[in-house]
């Protein structure tokens, strides 16, 4: 293990790893995913167990997996077997940091096929292919968007490229640039569309919607669905916070970083619903469309709005380079690993795991079209990638990453690396050991009773 030797390339200080972490969190999860679970399970309600599940959960768990990367100094894999070795632990436990790499894989594979959809309305938008006046056309749009394999797949194929090429390129190089114009020009993008819902007529009931909280609304399924979500936006669990932050430099402070990226996550993803909603409301369309939601009613906005095209325009170009800043880190895991482990350089580990990666999300864009009725449980192959990761491996995931951290290690692992005042340190440990576990436990075991039925 020569390379082991070698120091870890690492970020341009602190303000590197907080850009790439935050091109890492605010993606797909903040602007298509999060309005329509959000639409899916009425609400207010929701949305408030995922606001406390960030911070309650995904916060602690995102301090332990940067200090865990950074003081393994590798892949899920690697670090966490260093760390709990360190520890005079069982290797076993890095069973999490393969569970981690396989996650990371698996949501690309979905993943890919929803930004494919972003850069195949950047095209419409460009090309004046999305106009309709009503959801009903908006719909059909998307439908027939779906409809060819030929079309969807050669959209997905692209970005599974795109990604395999900017991962293949290295760690830094251009990912801290591109999110340093790409997240303030998405906000702005974001601010517009708020300000045009304003004026839609849906505003007040996007706001009620979104921000109203009904006791006993949320379904078990929901709460379950929240949690999944708080790791799914974050990037926990999946190794892509894990390895970069083994590229952190020592003395960056991880509490104040990830405080950082949580709210900037946060913050994006309430925007998203405040863009979405009142174009929702306004044109009398069910909040529980599903995964099409975003697609079908934000092209109606931007045709009502002066200068929409460009603005659409400019905001499917954010979207799809936030999606591609959050694509590279899903597989910087498996590329560290591979390089670390085999010996092999990044651009052929990339091509490697391109085509596997290719292979597997082409299932998942079949089941838009030929393979639709490919279904198990009345869920199909796309269904049950984003279903076993939001919802199981995610929360599992973090679940055995904060039991680690907070009962099994050396306890002096992590104050050492964390670098906390004693009261913060304190605040942390009773989180890891306490807060995020329960947490994490009760909506389980409240799922299981909904699922054993
Ligand atoms: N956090 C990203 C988003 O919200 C998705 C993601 C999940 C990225 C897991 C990396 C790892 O779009
Ligand atoms: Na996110």
């Amino acid at each position: 293990m020569a390379s082991s030797e070698q120091p870890r390339t690492q970020w341009l200080g602190r303000w590197g790893f907080m850009l790439a972490a935050t091109g890492s969190a605010v993606g797909l999860g903040n602007i298509w995913k999060f309005p329509y679970i959000t639409g899916e399970f009425g609400g207010g309600a929701f949305v408030l167990v995922y606001l406390a599940c960030i911070f309650a959960v995904g916060v602690p768990v995102m301090m332990t997996e940067i200090a865990f990367g950074r003081r393994g100094q590798g892949s899920p894999v690697d670090a966490i077997r260093r760390v709990v070795n360190a520890s005079g632990r069982s290797s076993a436990w890095s069973l999490i940091g393969w569970m981690a790499m396989l996650c990371g894989f698996m949501i690309l594979s979905f993943y890919v096929v929803v930004a494919g959809w972003s850069f195949s309305y950047l095209w419409k938008m460009l090309a004046g292919g999305l106009s309709g006046s009503s959801v009903d056309d908006m719909a059909a749009v998307f439908g027939a968007n779906n409809a060819n394999p030929l079309n969807l797949g050669f959209w997905s194929t692209l970005v599974t490229l795109l990604t395999m090429l900017i991962v293949g390129k290295g760690v830094q190089e251009g990912i801290e640039k591109s999110v340093s114009w790409m997240m303030p020009g998405l906000v702005i993008m974001l601010v517009i569309l708020i300000g045009f819902g304003m004026f839609s007529g849906g505003f007040g009931a996007a706001v009620s919607f979104l921000f109203s909280f009904n006791a006993g609304s949320l379904s078990s399924e929901g709460l379950l669905a929240a949690l999944g979500h708080a790791f799914f936006t974050l990037s926990l669990a999946s190794g892509a916070i894990l390895t970069y932050g083994s590229y952190l430099p020592k003395g960056a402070s991880i509490g104040r970083t990830t405080v950082s990226v949580a709210v900037a996550d946060t913050v994006v993803a309430l925007m998203a619903g405040l863009a979405i909603f009142p174009v929702i409301f306004a044109n009398g369309m069910n909040p529980g469309e599903g995964p099409g939601l975003i697609f079908m009613s934000l092209p109606l906005a931007f045709q009502a709005m002066p200068l929409g095209t460009l603005f659409g325009i400019l905001f499917f170009l954010m979207l799809s380079m936030a999606a591609l800043t959050s694509s590279i880190s899903m597989v910087e895991a498996t590329i560290s690993w591979l390089c670390d482990n085999k010996g092999i350089s990044r651009p052929a580990a990339s091509w490697g795991t391109g085509i596997v990666l290719w292979l597997i999300s082409t299932l998942a864009m079949l089941s838009f079209n030929l393979g639709a009725e490919w279904t198990l449980g009345g869920k199909n192959f796309f269904d049950w990638l984003d279903y076993l990761t939001s919802r199981w491996m995610m929360p599992l995931g973090g679940l055995g990453t904060v039991v680690l951290a907070g009962f099994v290690l050396k306890s002096d692992t992590f104050r050492e690396e964390l670098g906390l005042a004693p009261l913060p340190y304190a605040l942390w440990l009773t989180m890891v050991r306490y807060v995020s576990p329960l947490g994490i436990v009760v909506i389980f075991v409240d799922a299981l009773g909904v699922y054993q039925v």
